[in-house]
């Protein structure tokens, strides 16, 4: 696989400061060498800056950094077009706004080559907001809302290639808005909460939407948020909620990712390396990558998660 780094430092979707910082972090962990190691190519764009833009101020004024957050959706939408047809972009927050350019821009990508689109987010949080739902008035809340063509995103690019919320899984949920509640049970998104990962375990659930996306030989989209994983393991995170993932819970995620083969890529999200412990929470997004591309402990012929 040819493995194509693209360093997206956006600060401008929540008000704690420090993400910018993300994607040398990540340099800095050895994610380029770890990726080598398993016998890929790595090309390192380097890092974007946003377009600026100017608009109106927004109806709800809780929102934070609308021009900022605007520029950046497009730039990253148009970066991510840009790189997919040439190898697996791997986008290097930055915090989860930048995922309304990615998955907007992955998603166009798709439908450019005729395959169905899919995206997992694995994250403690739903992020479906629209800038008219959320009280924070933080955008990173809104990646979700804005690639499935909800209204209330005036002012950014249209979403050319909407994406089916029934072909959405989000993994890890633990804190969700009462708004963003409310629009979930409307729609198909298959949600797994961590009720449903103590009942279920997380293998199954994750193996059955990977049989989806493979039945149809779909692109898949994987949205890592760092809070996704427990705040003892992932401390870099301005948004830690008890009770997430577990290392290994993490680890068999990306090595069931690995063996589907569906995936086309990646964002690296929420790493706030200003409240790492030693780099400890950047270590465990290397090694997770690494996972997702195939570093192996024991190799096994694969089998069907089924
Ligand atoms: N739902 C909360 C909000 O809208 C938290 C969002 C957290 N999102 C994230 N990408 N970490 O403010
Ligand atoms: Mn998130
Ligand atoms: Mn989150
Ligand atoms: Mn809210």
């Amino acid at each position: 696989t040819h493995c194509i780094l693209i360093g997206a430092p956006v600060d401008c979707g929540k008000r704690r400061r420090g993400c910018l910082m993300g994607p040398d972090a990540y340099r800095t962990a050895g994610l380029a060498e770890a990726i080598t190691a398993l016998g890929h190519t790595v090309e390192d764009r380097g890092n974007l800056t946003p377009d600026s833009v100017t608009v109106p101020d927004h109806p709800n004024p809780a929102v934070y950094k609308l021009a900022e957050n605007i520029g950046w959706t497009q730039t990253l939408a148009q970066a991510a077009r840009d790189a997919a047809p040439h190898g697996l972009p791997i986008f290097l927050g930055g915090d989860h706004a930048l995922a309304l350019g990615t998955v907007a821009g992955m998603a166009a990508h798709a439908q450019t080559a005729g395959r169905p689109f899919f995206a997992l987010w694995l994250d403690a949080h739903s992020d479906i907001h629209t800038p008219n739902t959320t009280d924070s008035g933080n955008l990173h809340g809104t990646p979700v809302g804005y690639v499935i063509g909800r209204d209330g995103f005036d002012g950014f690019p249209p979403v050319t290639a909407k994406v089916d919320p029934a072909h959405i899984c989000m993994i890890g949920l633990r804190s969700v808005d009462g708004p963003e509640h409310a629009a979930l049970l409307d729609m198909d998104v298959d949600v797994v909460d961590m009720r449903r990962i103590d009942e279920e375990g997380i293998r199954a659930p994750l193996a059955a939407f990977l049989d989806r996306v493979a039945a149809v030989d779909g692109m898949l989209h994987v949205s890592l948020d760092v809070d996704f994983l427990d705040p003892s393991v992932a401390p870099a995170v301005g948004t830690t909620v008890p009770g997430g993932a577990t290392v290994r819970e993490g680890h068999l995620v990306m090595e069931m990712l690995c063996d589907s083969g569906s995936v086309t890529s990646l964002d690296l999200v929420e790493l706030n390396p200003f409240l790492d412990d030693r780099g400890k929470t950047a270590s465990l997004m290397v090694d997770l990558t690494a996972s997702l591309l195939g570093r192996r402990v024991f190799d096994r012929p694969t089998r069907s998660h089924g």
